[in-house]
């Protein structure tokens, strides 16, 4: 079982949190690194059955183990369980939460291989799904079935940085006793409590935030003992386990989690508001500014505004391919969360599938530029992204 979290000895805050927790008690000689264990199995006891058995793909590798307990502590939850992808830790929670014939009510506001995957894939599992625009608790409740049992958003949302209030469905989903699951991953455990604010599965893609440096595809799941047992268990059927070397750096990625995302959050606040004043751009979304429709929301439950935002330039997807074609510091690519800034148009990526029509229901028209904003010095984005308006004019 991966992950004793909220068993933190000594009380420690966040950023100790992320660079000590569930390393091995400290003893003479012993590395201050724990090593890769790069092993697929273990030996195990000749004659009698083993207590446990030791294998990669269970989840029991000593690198996936304490990535989840360094997880599970820093988001407060009994467990947390390391798994392939984001993608898979996504839908590992679902199954752990619904029989056949379930029915999940979501936010129309997801990362689109998650709407797909509820929309086109799960429908053949025996599982619905009824999405929603989650602005109050009458369209939560309006959406309920006796088969719910699963309410899933994402805060914020990818990429129209929305931040629904999730305190509205964890009361629906603690009155009903429906399971409340979160993709944070724009958010990371950095910037919002999710476990505090009532949500029960908190999950993760690691590849962004966690990880922190574009260099490996990873998800989280925490909550309770019991779910994330549940979790754990489908993970062995299915098989979606991470390699103990994605592991390793992912732990690595942790210990600078708390330094890297308030730089981030940094970064992204100030460029968002010198793109307030700039020819060429017609809206600014970031939770951050005082005219974004969730800033009293994003104030509330957030701790910092986070490193994702979105522009949209005047003269619609033209002007956007322009633009991202001329900017020479910021890289164009798919993925988000990496100490590198990376720029991408949704209508090209995460909502490629999505007709226009779909796409504007949901606030990304033509033109639209998501930016996950890195760690470089912000004056040098400035100037990058300042020559590539320059060029629409
Ligand atoms: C909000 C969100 N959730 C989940 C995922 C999927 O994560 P992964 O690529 O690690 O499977 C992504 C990927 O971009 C994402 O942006």
């Amino acid at each position: 079982m991966s992950g004793k979290g909220g068993e933190e000895p000594r009380g420690h805050r966040a950023a100790t949190i992320g660079i000590h927790a569930g390393s091995p008690e400290p003893v003479l000689g012993a590395p201050v690194v724990s090593p890769v264990v790069q092993s697929s199995t273990f030996i195990g006891g000749a004659g009698e059955p083993a207590s446990e058995l030791l294998y990669s793909r269970y989840g029991n590798n000593p690198n996936q183990v304490l990535v989840g307990e360094k997880m599970a502590a820093l988001e407060g939850t009994e467990a947390s369980l390391l798994l392939a992808s984001g993608m898979s830790a996504i839908a590992m929670t679902i199954f752990a939460a619904l029989p056949e014939g379930g029915h999940v009510v979501a936010s129309r506001h997801l990362y689109g291989a998650t709407r797909t995957l509820l929309e086109q894939e799960l429908p053949r599992r025996g599982i619905t799904t009824t999405l929603i625009d989650p602005e109050s608790s009458e369209d939560w409740e309006a959406a309920l079935t006796p088969q719910t049992g699963v309410l899933l958003l994402e805060v914020p949302a990818n990429p129209t940085l929305r931040v629904f209030d999730l305190r509205v469905p964890a009361e629906i989903a603690r009155d009903s006793e429906i399971l409340l699951a979160v993709d944070g991953t724009f958010a990371s455990p950095a910037n919002i409590r999710f476990a505090e604010l009532g949500v029960g599965a908190v999950v993760h893609s690691a590849t962004k935030y966690l990880g922190g440096h574009s260099d490996l595809v990873g998800g989280v799941v925490s909550g309770s003992r019991e779910f994330i047992e549940r979790v754990q268990n489908l993970m062995k059927l299915y098989g979606p386990a991470p390699d103990p070397h994605m592991a390793w750096l992912l732990d690595r990625g942790l210990k600078t989690l708390q330094m890297r995302v308030a730089q981030h959050n940094h970064n992204a606040m100030e460029l968002a508001r010198w793109f307030l004043d700039r020819e060429g751009v017609v809206e600014v979304h970031y939770p951050g500014l005082p005219d974004h429709p969730d800033h009293a929301v994003a104030s509330e439950i957030m701790s910092g505004f986070g490193g994702m935002l979105a522009i949209v330039l005047e003269g619609g997807g033209v002007a956007a391919d322009a633009f991202t074609s001329t900017l020479e510091l910021a890289l164009v690519a798919p993925s988000l969360g990496g100490v590198e800034t990376l720029v991408s148009q949704p209508r090209h990526t995460s909502h490629i599938h999505f007709s226009e029509a779909m796409r504007v229901g949901i606030g990304i028209p033509d033109g639209f530029v998501r930016i996950s904003v890195g760690l470089e010095d912000v004056e040098d984005l400035k100037e990058d992204f300042g020559r590539a308006l320059d060029g629409l004019r």
